[in-house]
């Protein structure tokens, strides 16, 4: 049963304009809670597409959306293919595309591939099991500049260097196999005190690199346009600041083309109360635009 509460649910709905009929695209299907109000807003006959990577998260949204029938489509995949995705699955131009890119943990934690450095599981932090790269490889065969430049990119981690100096004298004896043993490397570099754990930023570097989640972004909003009409709405949920940048980036771009209207010149965030009832709601940015 997940337990993950859907991110700023009202204003997601308010941005897509979810209305009868309306089709849908929902990159980041999860545990289904955004895709689950879209649904109970665009019947009769609307539809939703269901996309996720990571075949757990597809079984458990299939049972939580089986009374919506055909209403719902749901494809495993990648959404750095959502216009293959879409084509595959009869869903042609789309009035609304959501990309949610926060973490459910509670579907991670249960992954047994190593998301979350509370649970000792293989290292392994691939959404896709099918894909090659794991967080194993990574710290056992790169290089160690290569490491300390990737904790210091995508994790913004300050002790990037010494966290990969440890990580390579500790392979040169055994190979890091589990989460416990990154975790038992980096405790030995940074203490314990603060209000995150000291591995938060280098799993999520991990994480970030294993499965290319900046390039997979970026490649979805090249794409993203082909299945765009007069009025579509694209909204995007982010959490991290180098993604919040492409979105951005992107939305501008697409606005002084002509191409779209930025709905959200300025971000929207979550409200005081959400974060106080839906603390990962915290570092949530809101943006969307109006295909023109
Ligand atoms: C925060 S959850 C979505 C929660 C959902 N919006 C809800 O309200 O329940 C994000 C989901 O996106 C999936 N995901 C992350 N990156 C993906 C990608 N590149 N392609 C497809 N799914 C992805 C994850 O597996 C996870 O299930």
């Amino acid at each position: 049963m997940t337990t993950h509460q859907s991110v700023m649910p009202q204003e997601v709905i308010e941005y897509l304009d979810v209305h009868s009929n309306a089709e849908y695209i929902d990159c980041t299907l999860g545990g289904a809670g955004h895709t689950t109000m879209i649904l109970e807003r665009n019947g009769p006959k609307g539809r939703v597409l269901g996309i996720d990577a990571n075949p757990d998260a597809l079984a458990q949204a299939a049972i939580h959306l089986k009374e919506y029938g055909r209403r719902v489509v749901l494809a495993q995949g990648n959404f750095r293919d959502v216009v293959s995705l879409a084509t595959r699955h009869g869903f042609g131009q789309v009035d609304g595309v959501l990309y949610d890119l926060g973490l459910s943990m509670d579907l991670l934690k249960s992954s047994g591939r190593g998301f979350s450095f509370q649970v000792d599981e293989p290292l392994d932090m691939r959404l896709d099991p099918e894909q090659d790269l794991t967080a194993s490889d990574i710290v056992n065969s790169w290089k160690e500049k290569e490491i300390a430049d990737a904790i210091y990119q995508y994790g913004e981690e300050r002790a990037s260097r010494r966290i990969a100096n440890a990580i390579v004298l500790t392979r040169r004896k055994k190979r890091l196999e589990t989460t416990f043993d990154l975790v038992t490397v980096i405790e030995s570099v940074l203490s314990r005190h603060g209000k995150s754990h000291p591995a938060t930023k280098t799993f999520q570097a991990l994480r970030m690199v294993v499965n290319d989640e900046l390039g997979v972004l970026q490649r979805s909003m090249e794409d993203l346009p082909q299945i765009l009409h007069k009025g579509s709405r694209v909204v995007f949920l982010t959490f991290h600041s180098l993604e919040d940048r492409i979105v951005k980036n992107v939305f501008r771009d697409w606005g002084k083309e002509k191409r779209a209207t930025v709905l959200t010149k300025k971000v929207i965030v979550p409200t005081r109360q959400e974060i106080l009832k839906n603390s990962p709601s915290r570092s949530a940015k809101l943006r969307a635009i109006e295909w023109l």
